[in-house]
């Protein structure tokens, strides 16, 4: 009881009162199903204990580190911000203080010792080791030699996840579904990884030692389940056939995205209830159709992500062909 007072202290010092703590961890265990009491207790007493932090490592292959600022961006609730911080974040390039052979032996510690969470950033080149080299090591061999000891393995954004940007050039980047065929991954693809996604995961395994309920490309089905399309304020302008088709046509400014090259339709993401940069905005709502950055054809498959004019991307050629697009209704 102490240490939890101790923990609330100290969240209060940051600027983080226990209400708004409890609310944090409250609408956290809502969206993954769980109880709030059982989960909020759980928490408390995962981080509580600053001998027992869960350690966590970050590693780095073909990636534009898009992903960490996201995660450092973590700001509100601030809550989100000192739970991260409460965990033993042991190694990560970008943001760690210690540099060269102090951070690779910090490195090499923690995997001999084991029980970590592994976090990984970025695709595995499959072209040639010789693409991705960390500290004059492959990253595919750090990669697989961090994930012996991991007690779980979370693959942030879409590079990671499935190969993303990097698996449309010449280093063929493939994601850990590929790179660790026979590991478990849960798979936080967007790009970047939204930071919401990745505490709640954290939270939900530093709560009951489980990996949330995935589908079946490894996604945790409480932030993947429904697609933007089902969400999207837009969807009432697709059902009535009225499409943008000129940007600069102010009677079509709120009018479906879809003939723009929107993937809305195949995409599963909570992105239009979440939202990004806070709960600010997302995609579609700032006039750009969804890219479709939660599923693994992304990039490469899912382009142009924005049609020009006349140019129509697969997946309006797809649902054209099986009759899916509605017709504008006569007035
Ligand atoms: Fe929204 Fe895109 Fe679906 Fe149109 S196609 S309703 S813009 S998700
Ligand atoms: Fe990706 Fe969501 Fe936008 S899935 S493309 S961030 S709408």
């Amino acid at each position: 009881m102490d240490k939890e007072r101790e923990l609330y202290r100290e969240l209060e010092l940051k600027g983080v009162s226990r209400r708004e703590f409890l609310k944090y961890c409250a609408a956290t265990a809502a969206v993954l199903g769980l109880s709030e009491l059982e989960f909020t207790t759980r928490v408390v007493q995962a981080l509580e204990s600053a001998s027992k932090k869960p350690p966590v490592i970050w590693i780095s292959g073909q990636d534009c580190a898009g992903c960490s600022i996201s995660f450092t961006g973590a700001l509100n609730p601030p809550a989100a911000s000192i739970i991260l911080d409460k965990i033993s974040l042991r190694y990560h390039e970008a943001i760690m203080a210690a540099s060269g052979h102090l951070a690779e032996s910090v490195y090499h510690e923690t995997v001999k010792q084991g029980g970590y969470v592994l976090v990984v950033e970025g695709s595995v080149p499959s072209a040639d080791d010789r693409f991705c080299m960390v500290g004059g090591r492959p990253f595919r061999k750090i990669l697989e030699e961090a994930a012996v000891k991991a007690v779980a393995i979370i693959a942030v954004g879409a590079c990671a996840a499935y190969g993303g940007i990097p698996a449309a050039g010449p280093t063929k980047g493939i994601g850990l579904n590929k790179a660790l065929p026979d590991r478990q991954v849960i798979n936080l693809p967007t790009c970047p990884v939204h930071p919401d996604h990745l505490v709640g995961t954290v939270l939900y395994f530093l709560a009951t030692r489980k990996v949330p309920l995935l589908d079946d490309l490894n996604r945790p089905k409480a932030y993947f389940g429904r697609s933007i399309h089902d969400n999207c304020r837009r969807r009432g302008y697709f059902d009535e056939g009225l499409f943008l088709t000129d940007w600069n046509d102010p009677n079509q400014q709120d009018w479906c995205l879809f003939e723009k090259g929107c993937k809305g339709p195949d995409t599963y993401s909570d992105c239009p209830v979440r939202r990004w940069n806070d709960g600010i905005n997302f995609c579609i709502d700032c006039g750009a159709g969804c890219q479709g950055c939660a599923e693994p054809d992304f990039y490469a498959d899912l382009s142009p992500l924005f049609t020009a004019e006349g140019e129509k991307s697969k997946n309006i050629m797809a649902r054209k062909k099986a009759g899916l697009i509605p017709k504008k209704k006569e007035a």
